[in-house]
């Protein structure tokens, strides 16, 4: 794909704001427990990074997720695995899960499955954008920054071809016809 422009979608201020909102709620909700923040890698480290730095009130331990998906995209057919698992026991904790973004679901309905299975005390989902309309499988957030219905997104962590992560706003890609 060409790429003719990056159109900007949401921009630093909101983002700020949103992320400010998000952590507001997650501090109240758990605040003086143990909470586990996983991060998903690569594209959440961005909207990771700078939720965590804003809470207040829980007893924060971090750790990190990095995930591979097989098969055909957009079809069913994918296979979820974890080439990073997390180091920290999850049981008897309370655990957030921390993503970029979720699209068909296949990522998140994989790890929310997996990390069930081990005994947390709590499980809940922060995303920072959530295309809804794309689901192949239900998964829902406990906390979203953005619905987006759909357009090829990138910045803020999200990449196309593992450029643009860097960037401190979201954009959609505007492909050349
Ligand atoms: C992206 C994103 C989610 C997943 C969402 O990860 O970070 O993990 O895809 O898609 P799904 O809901 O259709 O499963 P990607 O595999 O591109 O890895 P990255 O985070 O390293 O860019």
């Amino acid at each position: 794909m060409r790429i003719k422009e990056l159109k900007q979608v949401f921009d630093e201020e909101q983002i700020r704001t949103r992320v400010a909102d998000l952590a507001a709620e997650i501090s109240a909700l758990y605040d003086g427990e143990a909470l586990v923040a996983v991060c998903v890698l690569k594209g959440g480290f961005m909207f990771f990074s700078d939720v965590i730095r804003r809470l207040e009130g829980p007893q924060v331990e971090v750790d990190f997720v990095r995930l591979a998906s097989y098969g055909i995209a957009a079809t069913s057919n994918r296979t979820i695995s974890f080439v990073k698992d997390v180091e920290l026991s999850l049981a008897g904790k309370h655990v957030l899960v921390v993503e970029d973004i979720i699209d068909t679901g296949h990522t998140m309905d994989f790890l929310l499955r997996q990390f069930a299975a081990r005994g947390a005390k709590s499980l809940r989902l922060a995303v920072m954008v959530d295309k809804q309309e794309r689901r192949e499988v239900p998964v829902n957030a406990d906390f979203t920054g953005f619905a987006l219905p759909g357009g090829f997104i990138v910045g803020y962590g999200l990449d196309y071809a593992e450029r643009y992560r860097e960037l401190p706003a979201i954009f959609e890609v505007i492909p050349e016809y």
